[in-house]
This record gives structure tokens, C-alpha cells and sequence, in this order.
């Protein structure tokens, strides 16, 4: 709760604002008992129709004020909470955006989407509701008591005794409420689990009829939403109705202590009535007490929920950066191996390998191999061990995350494109790019002919709400995108599998005179030998380990893995 206690902070001026406000109210609404008993009083004793008319009157101007300042107060409070909420959903977006990869890895992705809507809803729901309900109730309750206290301490203390029998009944219930609530939020993150996963495999779903499968899975989870929340349903339909009895326990006693008190002269008339009005505005704070603790104890679980992501310290941070203006072009690793988190097999085994200024090297080798986790290495997705990577001389360690991924462009294996036009699709990398160097990245990447032979071109809308590219187009508007950035290093995954060997052979033409024109070092994985010949040096990866090195023409007469795929290739190219 420390995160709103500091937003609470923040926002004081208007929260003393509405506290005040509230004083006021409730000030207000215990005086209408007194102007009632008063006018009771005037009909009955005095007989004196024109204070009738005056209390009365009095009565309407109070209301009018009390319904004046509740808007307001409304107004301001809910702006303060819609205010809360943002803030509330920015600090967790923006610490998705800083999370690195491998707790994406280990989190299910709809249950973190579920404490943006759901959880933040609770917290808002409580602080609407609730806190300032919560404030509202403790001024009414003590006002209403001390003015009863004034007319009748006697009748006060009687008419009380019900109401404080709750106060206990109350704090148990809400610590069930809490843990209850916890599982509630839990299983609803697995019920958007479940939705997102459906919807995002909807077309493997389809292919291998899994709709039933699906549909089973979803409805245990729901029912299990149901199951969970029935207990709750329990509690807060047990927690109502027993109030409103202790409600009726207060006037049953009122009547009967009352009338005897009225009987034997003690109280008049009017503050027999004026004590029913009490009654009554405390039905609503009782009511609420309830409600409030209900509803405290779910933000407090959601709070909980959200601190648990901003909490997280990321594996992957700066820790002792040093300031660079450039970084090094020639990389080099040494001794590197590594293995995933919360995994003791290693990927990658005692890898050295040095990249010079502007040297093209191609990496292949059996699937599994390591060739993307060693790019994952290079960007810092994952944390290497320290003396294994370096740019120039400088340990990757301690190059700001920031300026590294500034000067590393990428590729990845499947690439993702966002639903927005061609255009910011490449130039996401550089904002400032102008029309004609998206163009010519787009030639290099040899997509530009066919982005022209759509309808609107470099604007043409590309996934959920647009058109859809083939896997090979959209691997051309990838590499497209990482030439418009032309970094000093490039690393591509793979980045043209699903392309034909002909557009290929022309885009790693293409794309060789480029890196050599920019001096950019590059890394390229590829499984075919055509693109691996024109390579500066090949590197073979196989389980973990550099089975081979060195230019093709080596590579070839060394009779190793890469001799026999150029072999293998040769021969399917031959038609055989
Ligand atoms: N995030 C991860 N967590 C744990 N293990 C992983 C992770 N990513 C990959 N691996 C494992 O690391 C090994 C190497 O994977 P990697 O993706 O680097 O291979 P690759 O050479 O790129 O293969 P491919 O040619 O199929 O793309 C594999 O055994 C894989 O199961
Ligand atoms: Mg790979």
C-alpha cells in the first residue's frame, strides 16, 4: 500500500479538500434530526404552525447544501481516483516495457495483462467506494453518537450496544475476504490466460480441431472462478443482512426504552423521533463498514498483485555503466558458455570467436545449436558472464543497455510486425528517416517491387486490422527494417528461410555491398549454402560448440559439416 500512500501524498491539498468537504456534509446532515425534533416539539408543545414552517425550511436549505457539496465532492474525488488509476497503469506498462525477456518467460502473459484492467479496477473501485466511504462513515458514526449522546446520553448508549457488536464480526470477515479475494484475482489472470492463448493459436486450434479440448480447459477454469467466488459470495451476503438485523435490534430497543422514557417524562417527543432519524443515517455508515472492509481487502490483494511486478528487479539492468560515445566495431568472445536461467544445461560450450570491422560471417549448423541464443547474448537479452563478450575492449557488461541496443540492429528468427502502415513498420528503428531511405532499404531488402503492387503502397496497413504478408515478405520488411538503422553491428537470425533461393542469393548480393559501403560487422545465420559462400568466414555451431571456422573455400576442403551441406544443397539444386 506504500505506492498509494505516496500518491496520497502527492495529491494532499486535494484530499484535505474532500475530507473537509465531507465534514461539512456530514456536519450538516446531524442537524436535520435537531430541526425535526424541534418542529415535532413545536407542534406538539408549543402548537405553533409559522417554527413549524421555519424548521421545515431550514431542513430544505440543508439539504439543498448537502446535495451541492456531494457533487463536488463526487466530482473531485472521482478525478483524483481516474487520476490514481493512470498513473497506476502507466508505472505497470512501463515496467513491462523494462522487464527483460526471461520473465516474459516465466510469467503467463494474460495474467499480467489482467492486473492492468482487473486489479487496477479494484484498487479504484475501493478508493471511490470505500476509503473516502470508509472517512464518511467514522465522521457520521462519532457525529451521530455525540448528538445523540447530547439529547439522551442514556437512550445513546442503549441504542449503540447493537452497533458495536459489529466491529469484531467485521475485522473476521475481512481477512477471509483477503485471501478469498487473492484466489478470485488469481484464477481470473488464468482465465485471460487461457483467452489470449486461444486467440493467438486460433489457426493451429482450427487446424488440428482442438476446439472442444479448448473449450473444456476454459470451462474448468471458469467454473473455477465461480467455485472461488461463491465463498466470497458467502461472506458478503452473510456480512448484509446481519447488519441490517442489528439495525432493527437498535430500534427495537429505541421503542422500547424510548416510549418508557417518554412515558416517564425523560425525553420529549421530538427527540424520540429525532433518535429514528439517527437510526436511519447510521443504517447507511453500518451498511458501509462492511462494504468497505470488502472492498479494502480486494485492493489490498490487487495491490499486493501489482507490487509484485513493480517490485521486480530486473535480471538484465545496468549495474556500473560506463559512459561511451561509440561503440566498437570489432567484437570479440572469448571462452563463452552459457545456460538459461533456472537451467543447468549448457547451450552454449567454451564458444571464441572475433568479428573484425566490417567482416560479414555467416553461422550455421544443425537446429538447436546455440545460433540464436549466441545473437540473444550479443543484444544482452540474456546477461553473459563477465570477460566473455566484448566490444573493442570494453566488457558488454558494462555498456549501458540503452547505447548497446542503439548500435546493435536485429533480426529475429520470426519476426513481428506491427498493426500499423509499411512505412513505420521499417522505420521503426530510426524515426528520422526520410521517404527515400525507406525506399532504398527496401530495395536492398528486395521488397520494394512488391510493397509498390500494393494499393496504397509504403501506407498500406499490415496485420490484425490489414493486409497479411506472406512469411516471406514479411521477413524482407524485417530486414528492411534493420538496414534503414544501419547499425555498426548487425546480427541476422535466419532472416531469409522463407524466401526463395533466387530473391536470396540477389538480397545477400545486395546486402553484402551495403555492409561493406557501411563498415558494419554482421553476423547472419543461414542454412543455405548459397548465401553462406559469399561470406567473409563461417562458423559451424553444433550443440553448443564451434565445429568448424573459417572462410567457405576452407570450410569446403576441409570435408566437415559445411562441405557435406554444400554437397547435399548441390544436389537438391540439381534436381536430384
Ligand atoms: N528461453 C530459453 N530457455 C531455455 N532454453 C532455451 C531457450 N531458448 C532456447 N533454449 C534451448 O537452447 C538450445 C539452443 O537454442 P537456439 O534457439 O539457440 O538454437 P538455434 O541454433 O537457434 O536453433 P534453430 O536453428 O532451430 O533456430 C535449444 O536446446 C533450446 O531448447
Ligand atoms: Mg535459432
Amino acid at each position: 500500500m506504500k505506492d498509494l500512500w505516496q500518491f496520497f501524498k502527492q495529491e494532499k491539498k486535494w484530499y484535505i479538500l474532500i475530507v473537509s468537504m465531507l465534514v461539512f456534509v456530514d456536519g450538516a446532515q446531524v442537524t436535520i434530526p435537531i430541526l425535526t425534533k424541534k418542529a415535532v416539539d413545536a407542534i406538539g408543545v408549543q402548537a405553533d404552525i409559522s417554527l413549524v414552517v421555519k424548521y421545515g425550511l431550514y431542513v430544505l436549505a440543508v439539504a439543498v447544501f448537502i446535495t451541492i457539496i456531494r457533487y463536488i465532492y463526487n466530482y473531485i474525488l472521482r478525478k483524483l481516483v481516474l487520476k490514481l488509476d493512470y498513473s497506476l497503469k502507466t508505472s505497470l506498462f512501463n515496467k513491462y516495457l523494462i522487464l527483460p525477456k526471461s520473465y516474459f518467460e516465466r510469467e503467463e502473459i494474460g495474467d499480467l495483462m489482467a492486473r492492468v484492467t482487473n486489479d487496477t479496477r479494484a484498487i479504484r473501485f475501493f478508493l471511490i467506494m470505500g476509503f473516502l466511504g470508509g472517512i464518511d462513515v467514522l465522521l457520521l458514526g462519532v457525529t451521530t453518537f455525540i448528538m445523540m449522546f447530547m439529547m439522551s446520553p442514556m437512550l445513546a448508549v442503549i441504542v449503540s450496544i447493537p452497533l458495536v457488536l459489529l466491529i469484531p464480526l467485521a475485522l473476521n470477515f475481512g481477512r477471509k475476504i483477503h485471501v478469498y479475494f487473492k484466489n478470485v484475482q488469481r484464477i481470473f489472470g488464468e482465465i485471460t490466460v487461457r483467452v489470449r492463448e486461444v486467440i493467438s493459436g486460433i489457426r493451429v486450434i482450427k487446424a488440428f480441431t482442438r476446439e472442444e479440448f479448448y473449450l473444456k480447459l476454459f470451462k474448468n477454469v471458469n467454473e473455477e472462478y465461480i467455485r472461488e467466488n461463491m465463498k466470497l459470495v458467502k461472506l458478503d451476503g452473510f456480512l448484509d443482512p446481519v447488519i441490517d438485523f442489528l439495525i432493527h435490534i437498535s430500534l427495537f430497543l429505541l421503542v422500547l426504552c424510548g416510549g418508557n422514557f417518554i412515558i416517564k417524562g425523560r425525553i420529549s417527543m421530538g427527540t424520540l423521533v429525532a433518535f429514528i432519524q439517527y437510526i436511519e443515517i447510521l443504517a447507511w455508515p453500518m451498511m458501509a463498514i462492511g462494504f468497505t472492509i470488502s472492498l479494502f481487502q480486494r485492493a489490498r490483494a490487487s495491490m499486493e498483485r501489482i507490487q509484485n511486478v513493480l517490485q521486480t528487479v530486473p535480471e538484465v539492468r545496468d549495474i556500473e555503466p560506463i559512459h561511451i560515445e561509440h561503440i566498437e566495431r570489432n567484437v570479440s568472445i572469448k571462452n563463452l558458455s552459457f545456460s538459461y536461467p533456472d537451467d543447468d544445461h549448457f547451450v552454449l560450450k567454451n564458444i571464441s570467436l572475433s568479428m573484425h570491422d566490417g567482416e560479414l560471417i555467416g553461422i550455421t549448423g544443425p537446429t538447436g545449436g546455440g545460433k540464436s541464443t549466441l545473437m540473444s547474448l550479443l543484444l544482452r537479452v540474456y546477461n553473459p558472464s563477465t570477460d566473455t563478450i566484448f566490444f573493442g575492449e570494453t566488457d558488454i557488461l558494462k555498456i549501458p543497455l540503452q547505447a548497446l541496443r542503439k548500435n546493435v540492429g536485429y533480426v529475429p528468427q520470426a519476426p513481428f510486425l506491427f498493426g500499423d502502415t509499411l512505412l513505420e513498420n521499417i522505420k521503426i528503428g530510426k524515426q528520422d528517416a526520410t521517404i527515400e531511405d525507406v525506399e532504398e532499404a527496401a530495395k536492398i531488402a528486395s521488397i520494394y517491387e512488391d510493397i509498390m503492387k500494393l494499393p496504397n503502397r509504403f501506407d498500406t496497413v499490415v496485420g490484425e486490422k490489414g493486409i497479411t504478408l506472406s512469411g516471406g515478405e514479411r521477413q524482407r520488411v524485417a530486414v528492411a527494417r534493420a538496414i534503414l538503422t544501419k547499425r555498426p553491428l548487425m546480427l541476422f537470425d535466419d532472416p531469409l528461410s522463407a524466401v526463395d533461393t533466387d530473391t536470396e542469393k540477389t538480397i545477400i548480393r545486395n546486402l553484402r555491398a551495403y555492409l561493406a559501403t557501411n563498415h558494419i560487422t554482421t553476423l547472419l545465420v543461414s542454412q543455405r549454402v548459397s548465401a553462406l559462400t559469399v561470406m567473409d568466414r563461417v562458423v559451424v555451431l553444433s550443440h553448443g560448440k564451434i565445429l568448424e571456422e573459417g572462410t567457405p573455400d576452407k570450410l569446403f576442403d576441409e570435408k566437415g559439416y559445411y562441405f557435406h551441406l554444400y554437397r547435399k544443397q548441390l544436389l537438391e539444386g540439381m534436381g536430384a
